[in-house]
């Protein structure tokens, strides 16, 4: 195939996906089982609401495991789990999984879970985190998985939005060398949060036992054995699949509602376009179960298309050394690996010759994807050199379920042109606007955009909050789903995603909101005034920085209020947030209408070069934050 040619099969899948929506996605929906066809493809009678294949009824949980034990692959590993922190490896067959499923999907129906229930989910990196989220599938009922590095509270504002019938967990996590007890995080959760679940099921794992709370909890293994198997449940397919929360521009966390029909059609398809897999390849998304790219491409995604998937529990790095993953990759035959750039750079920073890489046998690996967090083109270019695949940085959110942009190497392979994430995906028509929702010219920064309607398996609403979906994503630029990124796209049309236009950051790919840190250190009772800001890491990418103003006549030593802040986010929110870096300082630097000049701080603190804001009410300010910057290691440009 030429590259002309193969360029040409994208412009007409694009093309095609803008100006046919329905029927560019009709045929995708016939790589998917339904039990009933939709009536209405896409259905546009209340916007932005728009539905997907309404009408129509099929089962995800069907669709991932049972089609495929009927169609010839029963005996094909569906998951193969590799933990180094437990020294385990276990094969899982498709079989087999149907079998654990139904058994659990029983045991959650004998708890008394029917189809449009919510159960929470709050698991490790353990295979029995996918049959839990399988299970409720299979049942119709609506799952939320919440990731096991956020504290109680964060836990309890999910169970009170989602309104768990049942909890699943399990007694503990473990983090490299460390057992993390996840029972005790749940049961204070139970504790603060005002709902209240029915019951909890809890995977009891050999690190730990957990104590169970009579009449509440119930033992995984022992409820999976009682359990009468259960059969799929068909669905609309306009019915939620799940929710995910994520963090929005406030402390409280927004549940991204995902639907069923074009979730399971959009996922599928995006397998061949996006990343050039076919059935029956080993395809491992190095994510967490608990973000939407752990729900994606460790679960859903590699699931129906009838590939087998890797549940990996361990880091690139220290389980046990920068190796792991080539070793997982020639053990497990690993055709396409899916992670974070900061994986990348934590391997790249402990063996930056490729020593490992050079000694382990790589030969069947065909490509490696990036996302989460824009890709640096160091990072990119190293990983090109060690590993001689491409090397595909693709952009999207939780919000979105699949990428928005990125090189779709099953179409074509478009030249890599380093810091942008390529172009717009069929589907997705993005521009970039100016505030009066207006195009801005090619080059010039502005907000990315979609153009309404977005395609399937993307973002019909927020749980129980359709006015803030529409608050935040669909109103500032009517027409139009606001992405909360800004970027440009260049003459060629690819997409260079630059910053968050919100106070989203992005830490070692894990997206937090420095509002809800500030409200954390709002509240220590010293505090008069606070700020939190992103600050460049070199591993991380972004790590959390806090800013605080003490209140008069605070006598405590500043010393111990950092260290108060920093214990309070890690309870709050959680390990995950990594905030570590805190300061007093006298006075905050703020515009003449008294909004604190985020951006600015954190150019000095990037020891970047900036411009004294016009609007800025005392100039005197900033040399002392810079100042102060510098005691705590920022800041060094300006010493
Ligand atoms: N359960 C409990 N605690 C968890 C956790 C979990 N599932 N995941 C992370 N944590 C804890 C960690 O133990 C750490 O705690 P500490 O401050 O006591 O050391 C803290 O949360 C921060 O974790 P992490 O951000 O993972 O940092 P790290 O220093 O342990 O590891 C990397 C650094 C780069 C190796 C690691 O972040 C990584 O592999 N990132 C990939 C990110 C990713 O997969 N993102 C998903 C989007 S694709
Ligand atoms: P999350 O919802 O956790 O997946 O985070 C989504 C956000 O991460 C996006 O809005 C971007 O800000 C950022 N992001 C993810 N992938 C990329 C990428 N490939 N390039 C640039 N930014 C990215």
């Amino acid at each position: 195939m030429t590259a002309l040619s193969a360029h040409s099969l994208y412009d007409e899948a694009h093309a095609r996906s803008l100006a046919d929506p329905e029927g560019y996605w009709g045929d995708a929906a016939r790589d998917i089982d339904w039990f009933k066809p939709w009536d209405t493809l896409l259905d546009r009678s209340n916007p932005p609401f728009y539905r997907w294949f309404k009408g129509g009824e099929l089962n995800t949980c069907h669709n991932a495991v049972d089609r495929h034990v009927a169609g010839g692959r029963a005996n094909q590993a569906a998951i193969i789990y590799d933990s180094p922190v437990t020294g385990t490896i276990q094969i899982i067959t498709y079989l087999q999984l149907q079998v654990m499923v139904s058994r659990f999907a029983g045991a959650l129906a004998a708890l008394g879970v029917v189809k449009g229930d919510r159960v929470v989910v709050y698991m490790p990196m353990i295979p029995q985190a996918l049959i839990a989220m399988l299970a409720c599938a299979r049942l119709g009922a609506v799952h939320s998985v919440v990731f096991g590095g956020f504290a109680p509270n964060e836990l309890a504002t999910r169970i009170n939005d989602a309104k768990p019938k049942v909890i699943v967990s399990a007694s503990c996590g473990i983090e490299g060398s460390r057992v993390i007890k996840y029972k005790p995080m749940l049961d204070a959760a139970i504790e603060q949060a005002a709902h209240k679940p029915d019951r909890c099921v809890i995977f009891q794992r050999p690190q730990e036992t957990a104590s169970l709370v009579a009449g509440r909890d119930v033992d995984w293994e022992e409820a999976a054995a009682a359990a009468r198997p259960a059969d799929c449940v068909p669905v609309a397919a306009t019915d939620p699949l799940y929710i995910l929360y994520t963090s929005g521009t406030t402390g409280v966390p927004k549940g991204v509602v995902r639907d069923n029909g074009g979730h399971a059609v959009a996922l599928k398809w995006t397998m061949r376009t996006m990343y050039n897999v076919e059935p029956g390849e080993v395809y491992w998304a190095a994510s967490d179960v608990g973000w939407v790219v752990g729900h994606s491409y460790i679960v859903y995604a590699p699931l129906l298309h009838g590939c087998t998937t890797i549940v990996f529990e361990g880091k690139p790095v220290g389980t046990p050394d920068a190796g792991v993953f080539w070793r997982v990759i020639n053990q497990h035959k690993v055709g396409t690996l899916f992670t974070a750039p900061t994986a990348f750079r934590a391997i790249k920073r402990e063996d930056p010759n490729g020593e490992f890489i050079k000694r382990a046998d790589l030969a069947g690996f065909r490509a490696l994807f990036l996302a989460g967090e824009r890709s640096d083109p160091d990072t990119v270019q190293w990983a090109e050199r060690m590993l001689k695949v491409p090397v595909v940085d693709h952009w999207w959110q939780t919000e979105t379920g699949w990428a928005i942009c990125g090189n779709p190497i099953g179409l074509c392979q478009f030249p890599v042109k380093y810091g942008s994430a390529t172009k717009p995906l069929p589907g997705w028509n993005i521009r970039v606007h100016n505030p009066e929702n207006e195009e801005v010219a090619r080059g010039d920064i502005g907000a990315i955009v979609a153009k309404l309607p977005l395609p399937p398996g993307t973002f019909p609403t927020l749980w129980n909050a359709d006015d803030r979906y529409v608050k935040s994503y669909m109103s500032e630029y009517p027409g139009f789903y606001q992405t909360g990124d800004a970027g440009f796209l260049d003459d060629d049309g690819y997409v260079h995603v630059m910053a968050r236009t919100d106070d989203i950051i992005n830490v070692a790919g894990h997206r937090l909101s420095t509002g809800g840190m500030e409200e954390v250190l709002a509240s220590h009772p010293s505090v008069a005034e606070c700020a939190v800001i992103g600050v460049h890491d070199d591993l991380k990418g972004q790590i959390p920085l806090g800013f605080m103003v003490l209140k008069a006549g605070v006598e405590t030593s500043h010393e111990e209020i950092v260290a108060d802040v920093i214990r309070m986010v890690r309870e709050r929110i959680g390990a995950v947030a990594s905030f570590k870096h805190a300061i007093v300082v006298q006075r905050l630097p703020k515009t003449r209408s008294g909004k604190i000049l985020r951006g600015t701080m954190q150019k000095i603190a990037d020891s970047k070069e900036y411009k004294m804001p016009a609007t800025i009410d005392d100039p005197a300010i900033l040399p002392e934050i810079a100042d102060a910057l510098q005691t705590i290691g920022f800041a060094k440009a300006a010493a």
